[in-house]
């Protein structure tokens, strides 16, 4: 089936299968690598996006559940060549090691910011429960969104 939807921004078209995930169609059919694939099971947020402004795991969302629907991913954060400030304070704060978690991460934090510009910690911990990191341990992360935030 061909679906039609807004990926950042821009009106874009892919042919799908019924059972295929947003996660699979943005990687593959629309060149789109940022989102992350590492469970495919909803349990460690690395393909994070922004379904119609809804955070939501595009592994467990179907491409043809995005069709006429507005869909942002890690690459549609920033302005161009400028990073978005969340992008920004993980690069500063040192909270990427190897990077797979990351996209995600930052796309929910994004999320966060966008609802609550001053979150506290718990609410930080609440709002990033769903994205595991295997390498930085947290506190860097958590360093940088509150720089993020700060900004
Ligand atoms: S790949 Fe989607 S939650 Fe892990
Ligand atoms: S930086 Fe490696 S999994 Fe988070």
């Amino acid at each position: 089936m061909r679906i039609e939807l807004t990926v950042n921004g821009e009106r874009a078209e892919a042919d799908v299968w019924e059972g295929e995930s947003l996660l699979f169609a943005l990687r593959e059919s629309l060149a789109l690598p940022g989102s992350k694939n590492a469970c495919e099971q909803g349990e460690c947020g690395s393909c994070s996006v922004l379904l119609d402004g809804e955070l939501v795991c595009s592994c467990l969302v179907l491409a043809a559940q995005a069709d006429g629907h507005e869909v942002v991913t890690v690459e549609g954060l920033g302005a161009g060549d400028e990073l978005h400030p969340v992008q920004q304070a993980f690069v500063e704060t040192g909270a990427v090691q190897c990077g797979f978690c990351t996209p995600g991460l930052i796309v929910a934090t994004a999320a966060l910011l966008e609802r609550s510009p001053e979150p506290s910690d718990y609410e930080i911990r609440e709002a990033l429960s769903g994205n595991l990191c295997r390498c930085t341990g947290y506190a860097k992360i958590f360093d940088a969104v509150r720089l993020a935030a700060r900004r």
